[in-house]
């Protein structure tokens, strides 16, 4: 039902861009306006890759300048610091997930069906999972995204993560649309 709703409406964008394509306009402009057929989605996904990019840079640049022996605090705990302080501003809400099967911390083990469904595409090699979810009327874009072993320093402390080329972690995001 979503499913036929949504062609529809990717068909008329279809025709719409068509119209709109005047020579000389810029065809990237036409293009993008084919397939944005849900804006509020196109401008909250825009968002999730900004924020990926910050947390993710941040976490690492954090394990890179701090993080040199087993005692210390990992950046992973600091970015979680950080994701409870956003959630407490009622920002949106980000989890770190485990994808293998040893957990530093079980908090981290995929909680829903949309984080196992995540989990295992991720774990095929997928870097980028998303559904639309709805709660209370209101709409909810979910993202988990990849996290590989960037660095020798990780195994330090994950030992199972040695050899492990693909996505050992993620980030799930429960970001409001924007309107
Ligand atoms: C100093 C030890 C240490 C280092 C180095 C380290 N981690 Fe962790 N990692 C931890 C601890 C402790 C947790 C649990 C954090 C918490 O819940 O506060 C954790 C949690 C995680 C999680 C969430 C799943 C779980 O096991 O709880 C992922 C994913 C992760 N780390 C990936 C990495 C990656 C990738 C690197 C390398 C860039 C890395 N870690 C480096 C200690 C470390």
């Amino acid at each position: 039902m979503t499913h036929s709703r949504k062609k529809t409406i990717v068909g008329l964008s279809f025709g719409l861009a068509a119209m709109l394509a005047i020579p000389g306009q810029g065809s990237f402009g036409a293009r993008h306006a084919a397939y944005s057929s849900d804006p509020p989605l196109e401008r909250t996904r825009q968002e999730v890759k900004m924020l990926d990019d910050l947390f993710k840079n941040l976490i690492v640049l954090i394990d890179e300048t701090y993080v040199k022996k087993l005692g210390d605090v990992a950046a992973t705990t600091a970015g979680k610091a950080l994701f409870a302080k956003m959630k407490k501003s009622g920002w949106y809400d980000v989890r770190a997930l485990g994808l293998t099967d040893v957990m530093r911390n079980q908090d981290d083990l995929p909680r829903d069906a949309f984080e196992e469904t995540a989990a295992k595409k991720l774990v095929a090699g997928d870097a980028w999972y998303e559904e639309v979810s709805e709660k209370n009327g209101k709409r909810y874009l979910r993202v988990a995204t990849g996290i590989p072993v960037v660095s020798e320093n990780c195994v330090m402390c994950h030992a199972n993560f040695k050899g492990n080329k693909g996505n050992v972690g993620a980030l799930s995001y429960t970001v409001p649309m924007i309107q």
